[in-house]
């Protein structure tokens, strides 16, 4: 008998601390003013729930609480929103109090220089120095040309093999982006700077624990040996009369600008460069690849368009600006693959102060993610949204529509934007003018919360 009641004692204890834990959140962050929504356990909050379901997480919430709800996600409290004005708005206003809200993690491994960890006057400069450094003419004039002649060596000779375009689509990313920043380094700084960069951007995504063995902390190993590889060039460039015409040369040369920066800024703003162009431009790489493969009507006239431009020129020719510009369905079919597959799935801000947002008060330091997924797939935007439709994108007022947040909004909309695209649009015109290709294995991906094929996605080559 005393067995069974202590038994019935800790089940009753069991029970009672759990229902303590399931409300401890709710509790601890009840505020007047707040919309609705469910705050999970204590320090997870509904993290696991979060990251499991992704995009159904969210629709199960929106259909108990609407477009404007709370949870606690990622060890913070956090507004999801999801309704296009709502989010416009958002994005539009950081001077009201809502600034990025990016993990710690990242902004610890990225830097206190780095773009997404500033805000206000040092935001401007910061930004103003990156526009200067990745704006259209310089595109045009520098970088365009270091990018193809770049593209086209790493893409030579792959023909009859069979690749992890994957894994070759954010080499690829990295490959551009390194020679166009430190264009004449040698191959052993770039091996040593891609092995760093590699633990970098692991790090950012990790818990912030730093103790060997965690990729947090392999994180910051790989931050400070790109520190210590960037004094050292910064260094011998200053020391040389020698001109690279590279990023860092420009960097350095700036020196008397209304954009110069310090060295640490220079630092940051580099590893920013190369952090917020890597997955973004693999992954729509890789999945144009993807889609042209499931779409043959879409790649012929991708393919037509690319021959065109060929057969105006002599075999090793390289593409110009005017080439680019004359691109207009390879466009298309970069913004129906960036839409399609959401390539970014939202953005996060962090509230300075209390803010009236939609009608609800928003406590100060709480984060609001800006979840711009579902606008991806708008009927009335987007007609049959689940289809690839490249065409849709020739109508250019869709890519400056309010409600388009592909490369965000308002004082943080994608300075990296061209850059991007010529990246891509460099990739495509060479891809498919050397090859043909097909899918083999079927492999899953994974769109949520980041687009990633987990066990690659394999494509035999031929030549075209
Ligand atoms: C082509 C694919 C790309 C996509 C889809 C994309 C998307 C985005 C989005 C949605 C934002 C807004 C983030 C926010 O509001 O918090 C953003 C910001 C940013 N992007 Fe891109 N991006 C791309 C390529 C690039 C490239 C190649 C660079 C290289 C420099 C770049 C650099 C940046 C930077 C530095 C910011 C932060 C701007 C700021 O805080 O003022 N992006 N991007």
């Amino acid at each position: 008998m005393a067995v069974l009641e202590v038994v019935a004692c800790l089940l009753l204890l069991g029970y009672c601390i759990s229902i303590v834990l399931s409300k401890w959140n709710e509790i601890r962050y009840r505020r007047k003013g707040l919309p609705s929504g469910t705050m999970g356990w204590p320090v997870f909050g509904e993290t696991t729930e979060f990251l499991e379901l992704g995009p159904n997480f969210i629709k199960k919430h929106r259909a108990r609480h609407g477009t404007f709800f709370k949870s606690h996600i990622l060890g913070c409290p956090t507004i999801i929103s999801m309704d296009p004005e709502v989010n416009r708005y958002i994005l539009m206003n950081e001077k009201r109090g809502l600034i990025p809200g990016y993990p710690q993690s990242c902004l610890d491994i990225l830097g206190k220089y780095n773009i997404a960890a500033v805000h206000g006057s040092t935001h401007n400069h910061i930004r103003g120095s990156l526009l200067s450094l990745i704006g259209p003419p310089i595109i045009r004039d520098k970088y365009l040309p270091a990018i193809d002649k770049n593209m086209r060596s790493f893409i030579d000779n792959w023909d009859t093999k069979t690749i992890d375009i994957q894994d070759r689509t954010k080499e690829m990313a990295f490959f551009v982006a390194f020679k166009m920043i430190l264009g004449k380094e040698p191959r052993s700084i770039y091996e040593a700077f891609k092995s760093a960069f590699d633990k970098v951007a692991l790090g950012t995504l990790s818990l912030p624990i730093n103790i060997p063995g965690t990729n947090y902390h392999r994180g910051f190993q790989g931050r400070k040996s790109i520190i210590r590889m960037l004094k050292q060039i910064v260094k011998e460039r200053r020391a040389s009369s020698t001109v690279q015409n590279d990023m860092v040369d420009q960097l350095l040369s700036n020196e008397d600008s209304k954009y110069k920066l310090g060295d640490q800024e220079i630092f940051d703003q580099i590893i920013t460069i190369l952090y917020s162009g890597y997955e973004t431009v693999s992954a729509t790489s890789m999945m144009a690849i993807k889609y042209l493969y499931d779409n043959p009507r879409a790649l012929q006239q991708l393919r037509e368009e690319h021959l065109a431009i060929r057969e105006r020129k002599r075999a090793d020719d390289p593409i110009d600006w005017n080439d680019y510009k004359s691109m207009t369905f390879t466009r298309a079919v970069i913004f129906e693959t960036s839409r399609l597959a959401t390539i970014v799935n939202g953005v996060l801000r962090k509230t300075t102060q209390d803010i009236e947002l939609n009608g609800f008060i928003i406590p100060e330091g709480w984060r609001v993610y800006v979840y711009t997924r579902e606008i991806n797939y708008d009927p009335i935007l987007y007609p049959e949204p689940l289809t690839f439709d490249p065409w849709r994108w020739l109508d250019k007022s869709l890519e400056s529509h309010n409600h388009c947040f592909i490369f965000g909004a308002g004082t943080r909309l994608c300075p990296g934007k061209e850059l991007g695209m010529v990246t891509i649009s460099t990739f495509l015109h060479y891809f498919v003018t050397k090859y043909r290709w097909e899918l083999i294995g079927g492999e899953k991906i994974l769109k949520f919360p980041r687009v990633v094929a987990p066990k690659g996605l394999h494509v035999r080559l031929s030549k075209y």
